[in-house]
């Protein structure tokens, strides 16, 4: 694509020093709305620092705001007219962790602030939209390319661009890790015609690592191109106590100080808060109670385990399990038709891997007129995915007052005592895989090492975890299992927003 755009009917000099002339002075009067919210508007143009970050609790007003920076630094950092009436454009950008997020998400906010200042100016700051090229270009030749990152692919094409400023969304969330994603984006900062450099990000923290311990180091160094706002949920004012609270009781207590409050949190490398004193009970199998059998097939590995349902309180409690170690395929189809036959009658429902499609056929002919609640499997192997169904696991292990079991704090995830408690790898079940389930350490260029947040994979913790977490997955939306009403988990969190 041309930067210099020759017939450029709709950039329009004199109309865009108007509106940058409004914009210096009339900016919150145009968007300051009905509340005051302090934070969010130091962080849309309270800063011209280099790096800039917003962490907050969810539905701070992070999208909202950093769309409304993304409007203020186009107008910072203009295009140049040239004779003749053509332009060299100055180009930034919006970044979102997937396409479909800044189509959904993003976008919208963006063109809302468009209108915003239109309406109150009379000024139609669009010149032009290009669906082709994904950008829009303003009436004083800023560009804004809608670009994602959220996914190693996406961000090796993000090198390329060279760009005058940036906003990235929900920075430690995305699938790769945080820290490259930013230092990619911030090399593409190198627009000559640049006149305010900015790379702002907005998310919600997940714990002390990636970019936020980056800023946060460079911050206690007092490095003068560094510059973080924070909020909590209680802060935005455009959002209710009826959002807080559904909120509130959809998050573990851990959950609730990141996701609510905004905490940094020190990052843990065990994946669950998972205490044997908490967690284990004394239990003998009850032939009246329906269960669930989630299942991991592996080629040599593999794993199931029977979760008895207490329909009327919504507890689980993982019952029986059954590991194979150097079996094969038709191996383990024995091993869980033995299983199911210890159970004595037929299981609620299978929850599997959606990856093996061989053994998820055997096991649809197998149990299918049988499964009151079917046979089923996740959807997607992404680790957006695994992320969500970890903390549906940690929420039904340490749910929040007055949802865990009897309106208290009690788990609604609870293990037998029976279940082997062996830690080394050759008699480990899911006991000793709860606790030594981590997330992967990375050495960084600097030679530390940090914890990042992708789960470990193929190791002898993931079979039963995976078994466990295709169980919860598969049944969040069945009020059946979980005391008559969905896993509150994921009102807070519904499944495919990215
Ligand atoms: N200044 C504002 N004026 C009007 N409404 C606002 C403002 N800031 C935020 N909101 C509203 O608050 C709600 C949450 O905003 P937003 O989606 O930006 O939050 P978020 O922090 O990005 O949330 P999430 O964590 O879910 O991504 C939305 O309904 C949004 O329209
Ligand atoms: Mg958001």
């Amino acid at each position: 694509m041309p930067n210099d755009v020759e017939e450029g009917g709709a950039l329009d000099a004199s109309a865009a020093e108007e509106a940058a002339r409004i914009a210096r002075v009339d900016w919150w009067s145009i968007f300051g709305g009905e509340h005051e919210y302090t934070a969010q508007r130091e962080f849309v143009n309270g800063s011209d620092r280099l790096h800039q970050i917003w962490l907050g609790g969810r539905g701070t007003g992070k999208t909202w705001g950093l769309m409304l920076k993304a409007l203020w630094l186009a107008l910072r950092n203009p295009g140049e007219p040239r004779p003749g009436g053509s332009y060299r454009l100055c180009e930034g950008a919006m970044f979102g962790r997937t396409a479909r997020e800044i189509d959904h998400k993003l976008a919208p906010y963006f063109e809302e602030h468009l209108r915003t200042f239109q309406d109150a100016t009379g000024i139609n700051l669009l010149a032009w939209y290009s669906g082709k090229f994904d950008c829009y270009t303003l009436i004083n030749g800023a560009r804004i390319y809608k670009l994602s990152y959220g996914r190693a692919d996406a961000l090796k094409k993000d090198r390329g661009y060279t760009l005058g400023w940036a906003v990235m969304d929900e920075v430690e969330h995305a699938e790769v890790n945080s820290r490259d994603a930013f230092e990619i984006v911030l090399a593409t900062l190198r627009h000559p015609l640049a006149k305010e450099s900015t790379l702002a990000v907005a998310t919600s923290p997940n714990g002390l690592r990636g970019v936020t311990a980056h800023f946060l180091k460079k911050l206690r160094a007092g490095d003068p191109n560094y510059y973080a706002q924070t909020a909590t949920v209680y802060d935005n004012p455009y959002v209710d106590d009826v959002f807080r609270e559904r909120l509130k009781s959809g998050c573990s207590p851990r959950m609730w100080r990141q996701e609510g409050l905004g905490e940094i949190l020190r990052p843990v490398e065990a994946i669950y808060d998972f205490e044997e004193g908490k967690h284990l009970i004394d239990w003998r199998w009850r032939a009246d109670l329906p269960y669930i059998l989630g299942i991991d097939w592996g080629e040599a590995h593999a794993y199931a385990c029977a979760i008895q349902i207490d329909e009327n309180s919504g507890r689980w409690v993982v019952a029986r399990e059954r590991k194979m170690e150097d079996g094969s395929r038709p191996k383990f189809r024995e091993v869980v038709l033995d299983l199911v036959r210890e159970c004595a009658r037929a299981p609620y429902m299978i929850a599997t891997d959606r990856a093996v499609r061989s053994e998820n056929n055997w096991a649809m002919g197998t149990f299918s007129d049988v499964c009151e609640g079917g046979i089923r499997w996740a959807k997607s192997r992404t680790q957006q995915h695994i992320a969500w169904g970890v903390g549906a696991v940690e929420y039904m292990l340490n749910p929040p007052a007055g949802k865990g079991i009897g309106q208290d704090d009690d788990p609604r995830l609870v293990f037998s005592r029976e279940l082997s408690g062996h830690l080394e790898t050759a008699g480990r079940g899911l006991r000793g895989a709860m606790i030594n389930y981590r997330y992967r350490r990375r050495r960084m260029d600097t030679g530390e090492y940090v914890i990042t947040n992708d789960p470990e994979t193929n190791t002898p913790n993931c079979h039963p975890c995976d078994a466990l977490r295709y169980a919860v997955i598969s049944s969040v939306y069945d009020e059946k299992v979980h005391g008559g009403r969905v896993l509150p988990y994921v009102e807070a969190h519904p499944l495919g927003s990215v």
